[in-house]
């Protein structure tokens, strides 16, 4: 991993006001992956590609992520960052719309970071569901919506988008299945495993 590029990648997006992961959100699910170890990682919503590249220093040595991104513009830029920070070989990058691609991906993943469309959220968590392996994690990010979502927002901007994350929430704490935390760091990240395996 190329460290120096990795800086300039995240300077760039955040000049650019690329939604990249906050720091604190970073931290928290690095620390996550360093004592964890996972193979296969699944992030939904590359961007260009920084919490990914991230993520591959802390994987098992042969650990891949799998991410999916439907801007073209943003994916030429992720490969390009990949290169640069020198990981190739360790991020596999689908092009094309989330809700297409997750029913035709198989095998388990030991990690699933949903960072995409905060209305497609339930539909996120059902595939990240059925793709967890027994002992795996599920991250969500901006889970808590600018406080939006614990709130009484209820205006019509953004309504879906609220109406689904806590829709997601519902859903992961109220299924006896299911171990979830839901952490305030950066706009909101849950945390979901299988009830038995500790977060
Ligand atoms: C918050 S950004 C991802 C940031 C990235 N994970 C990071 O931290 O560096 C969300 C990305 O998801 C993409 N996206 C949103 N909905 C999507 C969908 N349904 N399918 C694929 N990509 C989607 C957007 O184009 C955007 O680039």
């Amino acid at each position: 991993m190329n460290k120096e590029e990795l800086k300039k990648i995240k300077e760039k997006a955040l000049e650019e006001h690329i939604p990249i992961i906050m720091d604190d959100t970073l931290e928290v699910i690095e620390k996550y992956l360093k004592d964890n170890k996972p193979k296969k990682m699944l992030e939904i919503g590359t961007a260009v590609g920084y919490s990914a590249i991230c993520f591959t220093e802390f994987l098992s040595e042969e650990g891949i992520i799998d991410t999916i991104e439907r801007e073209h513009a943003r994916v030429i830029e992720a490969k390009e960052n990949i290169k640069k920070a020198e990981v190739e070989g360790k991020i596999n990058i689908y092009e094309g719309d989330a809700v297409e691609i997750l029913p035709t991906l198989e095998g388990k993943y030991d990690a699933i970071f949903i960072d995409a469309a905060k209305g497609k959220y339930p539909f996120f968590l059902k595939e990240a569901l059925r793709m967890l392996s027994d002992d795996g994690i599920i991250f969500a990010d901006n889970i808590l919506y600018k406080g939006y979502v614990l709130s009484d927002y209820n205006k019509h901007k953004q309504r879906t988008a609220v109406r689904n994350l806590r829709e997601y929430i519902k859903e992961t704490t109220e299924d006896e299945r299911l171990d979830t935390k839901i952490l305030e760091v950066g706009d909101g990240l849950a945390i979901t495993k299988y009830a038995g395996n500790k977060i």
